[in-house]
């Protein structure tokens, strides 16, 4: 499946991606914000081969590319419940060159719209860590809203950061616009 924006492609995954998962789980600027890190391209290699055979199911894993086709990162609604219709959101942009390009707000969106309108969810959730100003701004802007909050769970530096339990219901979205 594709989803298709002004500036970005969500496309599957492929196995030329591998190598580039291993370089952004292996940066310590990029897992400080994300659960993953330290894998190497054997188990990487094994991970991408599962998720290609189809069998994994209730995920929807995506790849994120520029409209010139750099691969930047990914983006996923995972665990998704069809019972009680949610899933849980997560994005990694691995290639730090495109922070803070507007790239993430759009290819969050377009999941989410994706989530709320074909997949019919009625609710979308994520975690993140209070030492992500970034991602949160991001996520408020989106129409998140922050319902919960596990204090000082991740430890980073000597210091202990909060993580921030956010969800939009499918009334609050207010379509990819
Ligand atoms: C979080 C992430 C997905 C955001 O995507 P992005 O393309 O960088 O974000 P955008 O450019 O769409 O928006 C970022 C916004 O945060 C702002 N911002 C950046 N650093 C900030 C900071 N330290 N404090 C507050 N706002 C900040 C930017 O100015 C921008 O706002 P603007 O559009 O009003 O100028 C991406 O940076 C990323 O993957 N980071 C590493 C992994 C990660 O954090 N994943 C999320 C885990 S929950």
């Amino acid at each position: 499946m594709i989803l298709r924006g002004k500036n970005v492609i969500l496309r599957p995954v492929k196995m030329d991606d591998a190598p580039r998962f291993v370089k952004w789980f292996n940066d310590p600027e990029v897992y400080q914000f994300i659960k993953t890190r330290g894998i190497n391209l054997k188990e990487e290699r094994k991970w991408v081969k599962e998720r290609i055979s189809g069998k994994i199911k209730n995920d929807l894993f995506l790849c994120i590319d520029t409209i010139e086709g750099i691969h930047i990162g990914t983006i996923g609604l995972h665990r998704i419940n069809p019972a009680h219709k949610f899933a849980t959101f997560g994005i990694t942009i691995g290639n730090k060159t495109f922070w803070n390009k507007g790239l993430g707000s759009e290819a969050a969106r377009l999941i989410i719209n994706y989530g709320f309108t074909k997949l019919k969810l009625h609710r979308i959730e994520l975690d993140v860590y209070n030492n992500n100003p970034r991602a949160i701004k991001v996520y408020k802007r989106i129409g998140f809203k922050r319902e919960g909050v596990k204090r000082q769970t991740r430890l980073q530096k000597g210091k202990f950061f909060d993580t921030y339990f956010m969800s939009i219901l499918q009334n609050e979205w207010k379509g990819n616009k």
